[in-house]
């Protein structure tokens, strides 16, 4: 029996099933597939068969004659109401229907609304393009040759296909110190193109009502607030007249984030019949066109003294970003929060240029839980490391041992300006290494290779940076990233919070409620946690980049105080006493010295809703707000060790082995921070050995369906071993850091890590993800084995 199961909810932090399980174990989630209005009609996008070709024409009358079929919408209608092309949430622009060109395979071209999904899918077919086909663009690293063809010829002035160059740390200095460096070590990287994937797909359901111009939109949102206010600001609408809902969401790992052209075709549908239409899209439609992520082609450097002391880094990335720069990343941060590549170690020097290219592929380049690019970093950092320990042949957990920061060098401002707020690295990593049993595992993998036996022990040690942001520097959209929370207690001493953020399964209506608790002392079970409606929440920029609970969980733990210095006046009231004279303890008041006189919370709360005479300036109920601006980011971190064995036959990889030791500061719920790195550790394995979106040098997409793009399921992966340290955030009222994302950056590194260790014997010293059998085996080829 677990404590939770002995114990019930516990009141504030520690674990507890999830509140919203009740529903979803039972099948009454809501979902947008979900929605049924009456009279609702269903859209369906037709798509481009070609990466890059111009529009000669389109011909719908075939699909308006169609009997179920009410409206077909083009590029060209949309044209006329100025709504065929949307800003993108990087101030780039996006077709919402194709009018001059398609720039990438399943680029949306028209949509079709009917009486139902099959008709209108039906009707699809019957819509006649004629396109001219251009060459396009499929390798980022081709794409700015002086003969790439453009893509974005729609931009006035534009001659090629560079989106941006961004750099940050110091050049200068960072070759001075790789010139004095006793040891350089280079390497071409490449994180490929993978898809976040989630369990559902996107959609949306739009309901203009004609007589109240109320716009009412259903959608797979990671962000309502920011998608209304983008609508209104693109639309015309006022923004009162529109109310975005966010329902149960089934995974959004990033993918959720942009407002897709489906979305917008739905709202005009909605206008265009004066009926309600849902739009879904299928799997393959999903995969092909909805939000990547990754695409990083990294040259990396890495310094050291030869005793092994890492001096600096350096990185030249191209970035491919598809045919429309659809990232969501602070505006300020063209590749996201990448330059925390310095990693884990005291660096003297570090320096990152990123040029981001257009290519004739699907636009995006979200964060799928890597937190805006720090997955990239990540592997960036911890590949240069494992290929330094080669070169000095030295152990590589010893080289990260020896180099990781100190907890005394708290706070930390790294050579590209983060300042890391809290941290005790070498404490995590030598837990990670003892529940691995390191020196074991060493010990075996020599009496293996001496049998001629392929296993390999990764190490990944990631410092994240998490919780965007603060508002002086960190926008999207121009829209600041505070978050704001309410939470009111009813005059029976249960409570409502209401929250800016958006789950998508992370559990924050478990997890928020816990953090109210904790502050006020009503049970969990007694706090109703609401989100994903704008008209019922307060304004804030979404989930994504495991944001929640380091903005909008410190939004909450703020409002929560307040209320708990409201309810000490109303307390002192009640008492006759000054509230000078109070202290709290677990959901009471009482006066110091005397600890029989007190008043509860809910005595608090009924009373405050009474007759009781307040003091001067006391309006009475109780409830506060908050609209919280962190200070800074939070810096999660963790030590990773994987062990593998490689089939030598097949270069088939089986994961024997992974532990994770996370450090999220304070943990509201270690059963939902565990649930979330066991989601993550998975996702990790799949990005290393299974995942890539690939195309033809046409610019075909492989990976249209789940036979192609491979998910990892519980054949591929171990049982999870974790561990945790606590080192509390100083600046987060309640000290915690945000775990959601911590185990998708720190495990793809652990484990290509792994892999290439056990091919040692090969000399193999680096092969780019994923290390499918075929990519290990063609690895190990022409090389002789070395036991
Ligand atoms: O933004 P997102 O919810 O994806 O990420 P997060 O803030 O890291 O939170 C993921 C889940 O873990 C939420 O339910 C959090 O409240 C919970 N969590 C926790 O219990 N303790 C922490 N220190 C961090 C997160």
């Amino acid at each position: 029996m677990t404590a939770v199961e002995e114990h019930g909810a516990p009141m504030g932090f520690g674990p507890m099933h999830r509140k919203e399980d009740a529903r979803f174990i039972r099948g009454r989630g809501t979902y947008i597939d979900d929605v049924q209005l009456p009279g609702m009609l269903h859209g369906a996008v037709l798509r481009s068969p070609l990466a890059h070709a111009r529009i000669v024409s389109i011909d719908t009358r075939a699909a308006e004659a169609h009997p179920k079929v009410r409206a077909v919408i083009t590029g060209q209608t949309l044209d006329g109401l100025g709504l065929a092309w949307m800003p993108t949430l990087s101030y780039d622009t996006q077709a919402v229907l194709a009018t001059d060109k398609v720039r990438f395979q399943g680029q949306e071209v028209a949509f079709v609304i009917a009486e139902d999904r099959y008709a209108a899918r039906d009707a699809l077919a019957l819509i006649d393009v004629e396109y001219e086909p251009l060459p396009a663009v499929v390798d980022a690293l081709k794409a700015l040759d002086p003969d790439a063809p453009v893509i974005r010829d729609d931009k006035d002035g534009k001659s090629d296909n560079r989106i941006f160059d961004w750099e940050s740390g110091d050049k200068a200095r960072t070759d001075e110190v790789f010139a004095q460096a006793d040891v350089v070590v280079e390497q071409d990287l490449l994180y490929p193109r993978v898809h976040p994937a989630p369990l559902e797909t996107c959609g949306a359901v739009a309901d203009m009502n004609p007589a109240t111009g109320k716009l009412t939109v259903w959608e797979t949102s990671q962000a309502p607030h920011a998608h209304r206010t983008v609508y209104a600001m693109v639309a015309g609408l006022p923004e009162q007249k529109i109310r975005v809902i966010s329902p149960d969401i089934g995974g959004g790992f990033g993918n959720k984030v942009p407002i897709y052209p489906g979305y917008v075709c739905a709202v005009v549908g909605s206008i265009v019949t004066g009926k309600p239409v849902k739009w879904v899209e299928d799997r393959a439609e999903n995969l092909m066109s909805t939000s990547f992520a990754r695409d990083y082609h990294m040259r990396g450097g890495i310094a050291s003294t030869k005793d092994g002391k890492i001096l600096g880094v350096r990185v030249e990335v191209i970035a491919d970003h598809g045919a429309f720069n659809g990232t969501a990343q602070p505006t300020k941060f063209p590749a996201g929060f990448f330059h925390v590549f310095t990693g884990s170690y005291d660096l003297r020097a570090a320096h990152c240029h990123v040029t981001g290219v257009y290519t004739n592929k699907a636009p995006g380049g979200v964060a799928y839980a890597c937190s805006f690019r720090v997955t990239e970093a990540v592997y960036l950092v911890e590949r240069m490391v494992d290929l330094l320990a080669r070169e000095l042949d030295v152990d590589p957990g010893e080289l990260r041992m020896k180099n990781l920061l100190r907890p005394e060098q708290f706070p930390y401002t790294c050579a590209t300006g983060w300042e890391y707020d809290s941290g005790d690295y070498p404490a995590a990593l030598q837990l990670a290494m003892d529940i691995a049993g390191y020196p074991e595992l060493r010990a075996e993998q020599q009496r293996r290779r001496e049998r001629g036996e392929l296993m390999g022990i990764g190490i990944s040690f990631f410092t994240e940076a998490v919780g965007a942001g603060p508002r002086k520097h960190m926008d999207i959209l121009g829209l600041g990233m505070a978050d704001g929370a309410e939470v009111r207690v009813h005059p029976t001493g249960k409570a409502v919070v209401r929250i800016s953020v958006q789950t998508q399964g992370q559990g924050h209506e478990t997890t928020f409620a816990q953090i109210v608790s904790d502050q006020l002392g009503i049970s969990p079970d007694d706090i109703e946690v609401v989100h994903g409606d704008t008209d019922q929440t307060p304004f804030g920029l979404g989930t994504y980049g495991s944001r929640s609970t380091p903005v909008s969980g410190a939004a909450v733990a703020v409002a929560a105080q307040r209320v708990r210095e409201r309810a000490k006046v109303v307390a002192s009231a009640m008492l006759e006493v000054s509230p000078d004279d109070l202290e709290w303890e677990s959901g009471r008041w009482f006066v110091r010295g005397d600890p029989e006189a007190g008043r509860t919370i809910g005595e608090i709360a009924l009373a405050a809703h009474s007759t009781l005479e307040l003091p001067e300036g006391v309006e009475g109920h109780l409830d506060a707000s908050c609209v919280y601006n962190p200070p800074n980011l939070t810096f999660p971190f963790g030590a990773y060790i994987c062990v593998v064995d490689v089939d030598g036959e097949t270069g088939k990889v089986a994961v024997r082995r992974l532990v994770a030791v996370d450090d999220c500061g304070v943990r509201i719920n270690p059963m939902i921070v565990e649930g979330q790195v066991h989601g993550g550790l998975a996702e990790g394995v799949g990005m290393a050995l299974m995942q890539v979106m690939a195309f033809d040098e046409e610019g075909n997409n492989l990976g249209g369906s789940f036979m192609d793009y491979l998910l990892p399921t519980s054949v591929e992966c171990p049982s999870w071993e974790l561990g945790a340290t606590v080192t509390p955030s100083p600046h987060h009222p309640i000290g915690a850091k945000g775990v959601g994302e911590s185990a998708t950056v720190g495990s793809p590194a652990a484990v290509v890590n792994a892999v290439l260790d056990a091919l040692k014997p090969y000399g193999v010293r680096h092969a780019d993800m994923p290390l499918t059998p075929a990519a290990v085996w063609r690895a190990m080829q022409g090389r002789p084995l070395r036991t």
